[in-house]
């Protein structure tokens, strides 16, 4: 047997009971864990929903094994390679857990949200749909939960029904119950809007489906990171996020799918680790998620994640939720101290990204007079367009929070937005 070597770093406990309570010395140590903001101290990141920062102790576990224990997994007899799978299968079953389920063959990986998304509609869905039937999703979703829905529709002659929004930019619900009929294959709906920060009601959302035993999808790449998820949680039947939006690494995602449509995942790539039996004639292929499994998979982007999800853990989502509803708070209520500003959609509940416009200034103007501020914000659709077209808009300015933001950082961008109005007019 070869020794297993120690991490370097380590997330300890008592760092852990230390980030706790997330006030501001706690913030500090909370940004000590990411190294970007050694290398760039004057950085205000304000550019979450589309990626978090990478904490330190996700590219150590990955990198640990990379150097010190890389094997192709599944595959091997020897030593290494067997420790490689354990330490992959057993994140699988930590991944699973922090989903609330102790079923690990619910947990695929994959790419990220883009693809797991993809992977629904065709593994599950495609093979089901016939011309006639619908699918239901809402305008408010990243094109990541629209185009594919979109396209199947086109292909399979089926209509797509797309739940509009309010004034508020709240989903309007009104038509859901008459939207979802036996024709429904799939309703697809994201947990948070990438572009007004909405939390959609997912209780009366997925009980509206549940009654009527339609499959649901949530895309909950802007909530996995401080909101409980995972499809027994949310009583869903597909649940899809991306690791590099929680801290963790780019190229890995995760789609869970509840126990009732497991036996319904089909293969969609061919090729080695998926099978059972290969013979000339015929290929017989293993269940769910192993068969989706085609190819060496991203194991250290897997460990990566797993660092990250224990990292999230150690910090405890409800105390990510109330240090960004208390960022969230205060930027609505500093940012209106800019003249010519309007915060876009008012809706009733809302977390970790406001959408804004500054009155006669291209939102790229925007994003590019702040960079001389060192202040990152997006800046454009948002991969929303059907959104921003519904909502009149070409494009929008866009600040996301995650956990080592402050209010100061919220008074840099408000001075340096007042700085610009002053210069523009
Ligand atoms: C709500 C939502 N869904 C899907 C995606 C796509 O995620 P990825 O690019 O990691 O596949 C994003 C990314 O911004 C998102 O915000």
């Amino acid at each position: 047997m070869i020794g297993i070597v120690k991490l370097k770093y380590s997330f300890d406990i008592a760092e852990k009971l230390v980030l706790l309570k997330l006030n501001k010395n706690s913030i500090k140590k909370v940004r000590s864990h990411f190294p970007i903001f050694e290398a760039h101290p004057n950085l205000v990141y304000l550019d979450n929903a589309a990626t978090t920062q990478r904490a330190q102790s996700v590219v150590t576990a990955q990198s640990h094994f990379d150097l010190y224990e890389n094997a192709n997994i599944h595959r091997g007899i020897y030593d290494l390679s067997n420790q490689a799978t354990q330490k992959f299968e057993n994140d699988r079953t930590e991944i699973a857990r922090f989903l609330g389920s102790g079923n690990a063959n619910t947990v695929a990986f994959t790419q990220g949200t883009t693809a797991s998304i993809n992977i629904v509609a065709q593994s599950f869905l495609a093979p089901r749909l016939q011309a006639g039937d619908n699918i239901v999703t809402t305008i408010m979703e990243h094109h990541a939960n629209f185009i594919p829905w979109q396209m199947l529709a086109q292909k399979y002659q089926v209509e797509l029904r797309i739940v509009p929004i309010d004034k508020n930019g709240d989903l309007d619900l009104s038509q859901l119950s008459n939207f979802l009929d036996k024709k429904t294959k799939l309703l697809a709906v994201s947990h948070i809007s990438n572009t007004l920060g909405t939390i959609h009601p997912l209780d009366e959302i997925i009980g509206l489906a549940k009654r009527k035993d339609i499959p649901v999808l949530v895309d909950a790449a802007q909530s996995a990171c401080h909101f409980e998820i995972g499809v027994d949680p949310l009583n869903c039947d597909f649940l899809t996020f991306s690791g590099h939006k929680m801290f963790g690494p780019f190229g890995i995602g995760i789609l869970q799918v509840s126990e009732k449509y497991l036996a319904d995942m089909m293969p969609y790539n061919y090729g080695g680790g998926i099978i059972k039996d290969v013979k000339v004639e015929k290929t017989s292929f293993r269940n769910f998620p192993h068969n989706l499994d085609a190819g060496t998979p991203n194991v250290s982007g897997v460990i990566g994640l797993a660092a990250a999800l224990e990292f999230i853990s150690g910090i405890g989502k409800p105390d990510m939720q109330s240090h960004l509803n208390k960022l969230t708070l205060y930027a609505l209520d500093q940012l209106p101290k800019v003249p010519g500003i309007e915060i876009i959609g008012n809706p009733k509940r809302r977390i970790g990204i406001i959408s804004f416009n500054l009155k006669n200034i291209h939102p790229h103007d925007i994003a590019s007079f702040l960079n001389k501020d060192g202040i990152a914000l997006r800046a454009g659709m948002h991969c929303t367009q059907p959104l921003l077209n519904a909502m009149g808009l070409q494009a929008t300015a866009r600040v996301s929070f995650s956990i080592y933001n402050n209010e100061e950082e919220i008074n840099k961008l408000v001075a340096s937005l007042k700085e610009l109005m002053r210069f523009w007019s």
